[in-house]
């Protein structure tokens, strides 16, 4: 039996973190993970250059059932902390556009840096190891690999469910479970929207075609960025971040002309175009495939002249905010996180601990907050596991 003072299920983001706050406060740690190599979602985070995290973070960029639970962990270790580490690795870096800061080689010098610290910290990692047992019998106990690791302190980072074929799985949201954490239901977040019938119908053409949009669900943030039309409907930065607020059976919005008044346009030109048909006029503002698609399935006849104004003014206010109601998101297969998760109230929001299970630990994506798009879900993953590993 090997005693050790806290044992990191999950060598992702946040286990890591944890592992290297705790060593470097000299605790014996072993981290355990049944994929054959550390920060998998890392690697393939950011498109290869891990979009690390975000100079904007604060708690509204988050979704939570208690919206104010991650102020605390993300006030304690906050984005200039990460940056530090990354220039103390001197790892070269870039501020894309809001806010998110990227590597300008690739992904790989994240983890390289988290493990030159973990090695630093003394943290022990076993990869491609299989858990076989994890109990309380007084202190925690895991089997893994047929070795048995008991320890004062146990956290749980095994993520969340999305991208299943790459590993993942509900490992921590179970042993809470038995641990008698409550869980917040689990969805896709962040991930692309189906449509069927007839949106379908005018979607799928224009698969692969972008445009810049504001997307909103209800009274929910707006979201300037781009949308990508895809042949199973919308997906882009705007779509993502809108899909983790939007509703099962519920329309969110997008604004195809961000800035314009688009009634007063389509108005104007009738006065100055009146020999133009409305998709030619469509064409003056938007890609020639949607101007092409909308004008077909908005208008008929073929002068502006011809329309009368209720119906140009109709048209406007789609662009302005068009009613899109999805018939579903593509899946964990394709969302970039899990949203729901262990529920924050049973936790201490300083160090992400069980307020009922001494010792018991859960970080990173494992626990109901999610962030947008942008490098906000990492610096929760930072955030969380370093207060974790702060009071282990
Ligand atoms: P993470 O998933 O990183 O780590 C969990 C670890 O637990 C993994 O190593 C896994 O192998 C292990 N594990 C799982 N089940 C286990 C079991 N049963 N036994 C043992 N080990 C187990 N975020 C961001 O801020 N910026 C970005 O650029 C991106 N980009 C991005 C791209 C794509 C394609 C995806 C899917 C996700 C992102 N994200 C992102 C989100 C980000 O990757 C995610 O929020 C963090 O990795 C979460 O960190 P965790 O440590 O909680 O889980």
């Amino acid at each position: 039996m090997e005693h050790v003072d806290a044992i990191i299920l999950g060598a992702g983001a946040a286990g890591l973190m944890a592992a290297i706050a705790a060593g470097r406060r000299g605790r014996r740690v072993v981290v355990v993970d049944h994929a054959p190599q550390v920060g998998s979602k890392i690697l393939i985070s950011g498109g290869g250059r891990c979009n690390f995290t975000n100079t904007g973070t604060a708690a509204d960029r988050f979704l939570s059932a208690n919206p104010r639970f991650a102020r605390a962990a993300l006030h304690r270790y906050k984005p200039s902390d990460f940056l530090a580490l990354v220039e103390k690795h001197r790892i070269p870096w870039h501020e894309k556009t809001l806010g998110q800061l990227f590597c300008d080689n690739s992904a790989r010098d994240i983890v390289a840096m988290l493990l030159a610290e973990c090695q630093a910290a003394g943290v022990t990692i076993r990869t491609g190891v299989r858990v076989t047992e994890v109990s309380k019998p007084g202190r925690f106990r895991v089997v893994a690999n047929g070795r048995e690791t008991e320890a004062p302190a146990l956290v749980l980072a095994t993520g969340g469910l999305s991208i299943p074929k790459m590993g993942a799985t509900g490992f921590s949201l179970d042993l809470a479970r038995r641990f008698g954490l409550p869980v917040v239901e689990p969805r896709p977040g962040l991930v692309p929207l189906t449509f069927e019938g007839e949106m379908l119908e005018l979607m799928r053409p224009l698969s692969g075609l972008s445009l810049p949009a504001v997307a909103r669900f209800g009274k929910t943030p707006r979201f300037p960025e781009a949308v990508l039309f895809t042949h199973r409907g919308l997906s882009g930065p705007a779509i993502l971040q809108v899909s983790s607020y939007w509703q099962p059976g519920q329309a969110f919005s997008l604004d195809l002309l961000p800035g314009q008044d688009p009634v007063a346009l389509l108005l104007a030109r009738k006065q100055s175009r009146p020999r133009a048909e409305p998709r030619t006029v469509l064409g003056e503002f938007l890609p020639q495939r949607l101007a092409q698609a909308l004008g077909g399935a908005w208008f008929t006849g073929t002068e502006m002249a011809n329309q009368p104004d209720r119906a140009l003014r109709a048209a406007g206010e789609k662009l302005r905010a068009l009613p899109l109601a999805p018939s579903g998101t593509e899946g964990y297969a394709k969302a970039e996180v899990m949203l729901g998760g262990v529920d924050t109230a049973v936790l201490h929001p300083d160090t992400l601990q069980a307020r009922s299970v001494l010792g018991l630990f859960v970080v990173g994506e494992a626990v109901d907050v999610t962030g947008w798009l942008g490098g906000y879900n990492f610096q929760w993953a930072w955030a969380s596991g370093w207060c974790a590993g702060e009071a282990i």
